[in-house]
């Protein structure tokens, strides 16, 4: 009563989910790629004819112009790149294509294509990572003695300059730069050749595949070939590492656009306004830099969960390899690019940051030192003293610096005019000069040692 619909129904279904065309049309470069490597190996092989070899590899480069001008086609009953290409290239120059796939297999064949658009997205996040970090090295040139409050548990703790802050993000990326480098130098080896997963009998030459693919040589062993995917999770570790440390800086931004910090403006073009609040200038560009690493740390979550269980070699689970790598590459270049673009122009509210940092006593600190450097008080009874002066400053709401010396000598007579030397934030960011410190030089030797012209 009901088989001939069940019997259609399951069928499609089958088809549908076994379809990865949706999603790995994006690799049709690297298949063709992969394809052209491994015919012209065949030809140079004998494994088929020299003149069969070339008539594949000019047929691959009309299916190429074909992608090139159409895009690719989703047809489900190809279901997915490599057999929607074989099919185009039948089309193209007959049975002679059905050549192509001698001493290969879609296990390697993939894992070949996957590698090539992963290199790919650490050479395209490389690239704009370094224009991100030249943003900040010019802003933080820029800002190397605009003296903001530093924070810790975000109360003012002491002043350090806005250049020294941005400077930090500067040494964060360049770990992620390190860390998608190491990534792409591991993942350089070829599993084209791999076939299935035992390997292959016929007279293949890994080396010429993969030296023609720009790998630095054929992976070791075929089962790992065609079953890891580690590189694609060490992408997405790093870009999620990379995507938490924007997530901080658009926080930050977050924050110091608000009216109670008003320490920075958005540019227009990185604001947006609200429908009903005429007076708004909503930093969403940030708010969304937050949270996609949200999603791409979700995509590495993904992966990883895909690949823990499965037993060697391949199994139709590793076809979901693709879409969280491919969302987290265009989530992560998005984040880049608009934290790049509110870096570069952001107008830094300087005078507001300085009035916080000096209401914020954030030179306590440096009055202890003072005392116990020029006074010779234990750091506790410094620590003491000083709590008094704040305490002192704050009931007539005034900085520190502006205290008369009769009142900070009441509050101990070892206090003597050269306090003052120390209680701006001008000279308390001027005094940390220990390497790595905020001192406003160390702030430009920092930009200069990374830009590599320390002369
Ligand atoms: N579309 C498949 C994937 O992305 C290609 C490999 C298919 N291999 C197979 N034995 N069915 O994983």
């Amino acid at each position: 009563m009901w088989g001939g619909r069940f019997a259609e129904g399951p069928a499609a279904v089958m088809r549908e989910i076994n379809a990865s065309i949706p999603f790995d049309k994006r690799l049709w470069r690297q298949d063709i790629a992969g394809s052209k490597a491994h015919v012209a190996m065949l030809g140079a092989r004998g494994i088929v004819s020299p003149a069969d070899a070339e008539t594949i590899a000019a047929g691959l480069d009309q299916v190429a112009g074909h992608y090139e001008a159409n895009g690719v086609d989703e047809d489900m009953v190809l279901e997915d790149i490599h057999m929607q290409t074989e099919a185009r290239l039948a089309d193209a120059i007959g049975p002679v294509a059905g050549r192509l796939h001698t001493a290969r297999s879609r296990n390697d064949q993939v894992a070949t294509d996957f590698r090539l658009w992963v290199r790919d997205a650490i050479d395209e996040t490389l690239a704009t990572l370094r224009g991100f970090q030249s943003a900040l090295l010019t802003r933080a040139d820029e800002h190397a003695a605009s003296v903001m409050p530093g924070f810790t548990h975000l109360q003012s703790a002491q002043p350090v300059t806005l250049g020294h802050h941005l400077m930090a993000y500067h040494a964060m990326i360049a770990r992620d730069v390190g860390r998608f480098t190491d990534a792409r130098a591991r993942m350089n080896r070829s599993p084209l050749g791999s076939a299935a997963l035992a390997g292959t009998g016929f007279p293949i030459d890994r080396d010429m595949t993969a030296s023609a693919l720009g790998f630095d040589g054929p992976m070791s062993n075929s089962l790992d070939g065609v079953s890891d995917r580690d590189f694609a999770i060490e992408f997405l570790t790093a870009a999620t590492q990379t995507s938490l440390h924007l997530s901080r800086l658009a926080e930050e931004f977050v924050l110091w656009a608000s009216q109670p910090f008003g320490f920075v403006a958005l540019s227009d073009q990185w604001s947006t306004g609200s429908s009903i609040m005429p007076q708004k200038r909503n930093p969403d560009a940030a708010e969304l830099v937050r949270g996609h690493s949200g999603r791409i740390l979700g995509c590495m979550t993904a992966l990883m969960v895909t690949m823990k269980g499965l037993p060697l070699a391949y199994s139709k689970d590793m076809q979901d390899d693709k879409p969280p790598v491919f969302e987290a590459r265009d989530l992560l270049a998005l984040s880049i690019a608009a934290m790049t673009g509110m870096v570069e122009s952001a107008t830094f509210k300087t005078e507001r940051m300085r009035g916080v940092a000096e209401a914020g006593f954030a030179t306590a600190t440096d009055l202890a030192d003072w005392l116990v450097r020029e006074a010779g008080l234990p750091f506790r009874e410094a620590h003491h003293v000083t709590g008094r002066a704040v305490k002192l400053a704050e009931e007539r709401g005034i900085a520190l610096d502006a205290l008369p010396i009769a009142d900070l000598k009441a509050i101990d007579a070892r206090i003597d005019e050269r306090v003052y030397d120390v209680l701006s934030v001008d000279a308390s960011v001027a005094s940390r000069t220990s390497f790595g410190g905020t001192a406003p030089d160390n702030v430009r030797a920092a930009v200069r040692a990374a830009r590599g012209d320390e002369t």
